[in-house]
């Protein structure tokens, strides 16, 4: 498989005290979406300031699209875009202002840029709007704005850090809708987030990141689809310590959770016993939060 990144004990050390990341091995094949996700403080950003040459590591060793870099910076640099997590557009410019002038800031040819402008503008639906101030946008077209800029330039691979904070639920999933349509036109794109339905509605691959170690890289799929168990059932009651001869467990007062195979004896067996108990019984599929939370809320628990 082709791979646009190649991180191989890839560490970085701010200060003596603490790794931002921790001997880091990640690959990250070409033509996907790759979601990073970890609590605020994970290393994600770390790491994507480092596959965006901006940051070096201290020690280990990252590949983009075949260049190291430490070493090669140069031959990265053209080839990918980045949008920090700190971006903001300034009120007065146009979208087009900014997409524009970034593509001639590329290299882009004063013609070339016109034509690559307009396609991009278009692809994040922002076409219309070119010409107005980024004052009279909405949140969610001005994080579009940002989008296009690093679209305009050709860049093979994206990183995105936290592409979507601050934009209300509408707004999200009209980014997410965009960003599909990226991929599809063959980009490769990194995402960090700490939103889990945003890695589930837009990630092939998931890498879940804490204090700096990668604790799994899963395909979403797999997760979705179970990952061991194919349903979850949630049990509410004043007595839900039964749920433990099914292998449950108590999540907090008043609450359990069963994960499950579909089989149809023991569903209809738990449902049974919760009517005896006086519960009530939800079914629904796993999420990536399930599994996000047992691995990064059990390390949790287990330190505190
Ligand atoms: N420039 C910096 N100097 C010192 N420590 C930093 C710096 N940037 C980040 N850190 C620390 O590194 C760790 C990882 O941060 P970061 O990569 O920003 O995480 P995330 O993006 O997942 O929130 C945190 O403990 C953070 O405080
Ligand atoms: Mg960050």
């Amino acid at each position: 498989m082709d791979y646009a990144i190649e991180a191989e004990n890839l560490t970085k050390i701010y200060s003596k005290s603490k790794k931002a990341l921790n001997s880091v091995n990640l690959k990250v094949p070409k033509g996907r979406i790759f979601c990073l996700i970890g609590r605020n403080g994970a290393g994600k950003t770390t790491f994507l300031r480092i596959v965006g040459t901006q940051l070096e590591p201290t020690s280990g060793r990252a590949v983009v699209l075949g260049h190291d870099v430490v070493t090669e910076p140069d031959k990265i640099r053209p080839r990918i875009s980045v949008v920090p997590q700190e971006a903001k557009v300034w009120n007065f410019l146009t979208p087009w202002d900014y997409v524009y002038y970034y593509a001639r800031l590329r290299g882009i040819s004063a013609g070339e840029a016109r034509e690559t402008c307009v396609e991009a503008l278009k692809k994040l639906d922002l076409y219309e709007d070119r010409n107005k101030l980024c004052l009279q946008l909405s949140g969610g077209m001005k994080q579009r704005v940002l989008v296009s800029m690093a679209i305009v330039s050709g860049a093979e691979l994206l990183l995105l850090d936290e592409p979507s904070i601050g934009l209300d639920p509408i707004s999200r999933r009209q980014l997410w809708s965009y960003i599909r349509r990226i991929v599809k036109a063959g980009h490769t794109i990194v995402l960090t987030t700490h939103y889990m339905d945003e890695a589930e509605a837009l990630a092939d691959n998931v890498a879940i990141i804490h204090e700096g170690e990668i604790l799994s890289v899963v395909d979403i799929n797999q997760i979705l689809e179970g990952n061991g168990s194919s349903m979850i059932l949630e049990v509410n009651g004043n007595d839900v310590s039964w749920v433990s001869a099914y292998g449950g467990e108590q999540v907090i007062g008043g609450k359990a959770k069963i994960k499950l195979d579909e089989d149809e004896k023991i569903m209809l067996e738990i449902m049974v016993k919760a009517r005896e108990k006086g519960c009530r019984v939800t079914f629904r599929r796993p999420t990536l939060e399930d599994y996000f939370i047992r691995l990064v809320g059990g390390i949790e628990l287990e330190s505190s």
